[in-house]
């Protein structure tokens, strides 16, 4: 009997909180013929709950504060250190806060990826969600996309739709979407795994 393996491209999550979305990156990888491995969570927060989980599952974190660089690319060259020295082919932002230099978005080009609670190009930004309550549309739901210098821009891999109903406010949208973005975000990262080969 031959087992079948799988090659796996080391990827490194950034993120500044809650981490769902890199848990549910994490759970994917631990599937042998999935393409990817979570070699490196990176955190600007230091109490960020997802480095928690992180650990839990015995992945390599590390907490870089941003506060203690003078510039946006001085922060980021130290996040690529560490990434290139865990060899980290591919990088995902899941929830992570901070926007990055035209540097790090450079060096990296087509390996980052990024998901977002609309549907892009509608409602860039941190307020998605309460945006697109404001605006009054019926459907929003979320995009995973490459990452460029402009935010919330780059070539879409993913969206899902979810209907917006007359009693949705932030909060219960926002727990709609989540789920969705935990839908879209695996398989977003196995197609970039998969087109790296
Ligand atoms: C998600 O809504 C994502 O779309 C946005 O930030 C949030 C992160 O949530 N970029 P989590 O930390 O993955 O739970």
């Amino acid at each position: 009997m031959t087992l079948k393996t799988q090659i796996k491209i080391k990827t490194a999550i950034l993120i500044s909180g809650r981490g769902s979305n890199m848990r549910c990156l994490i759970e994917a990888c631990q599937n042998p013929l999935y393409p990817a491995e979570i070699a490196l969570v990176i955190s600007n927060k230091e109490n960020a709950l997802g480095l928690d989980f992180a650990q839990k599952n015995g992945i390599k974190t590390a907490f870089i504060d941003h506060k203690k660089f003078t510039t946006r690319q001085e922060f980021d060259q130290q996040i690529a250190k560490i990434i290139d020295e865990h060899n980290c082919q591919v990088i995902c932002l899941a929830g992570f806060m901070r926007i990055l230099s035209a540097w790090f978005v450079e060096k990296y080009k087509n390996k980052i990826i990024n998901i977002h609670p609309s549907l892009l190009p509608a409602f860039k930004g941190d307020k998605a969600v309460a945006d697109a309550i404001n605006y009054g549309v019926k459907i929003t739901g979320c995009t995973t996309h490459f990452v460029v210098y402009e935010t919330d821009c780059g070539k879409i891999i993913k969206q899902a739709a979810v209907k917006v109903s007359k009693s949705d406010n932030k909060e219960t949208l926002s727990a709609k979407i989540l789920k969705q973005e935990h839908k879209i975000y695996p398989p977003s990262l196995k197609i970039v795994c998969k087109n790296i080969k």
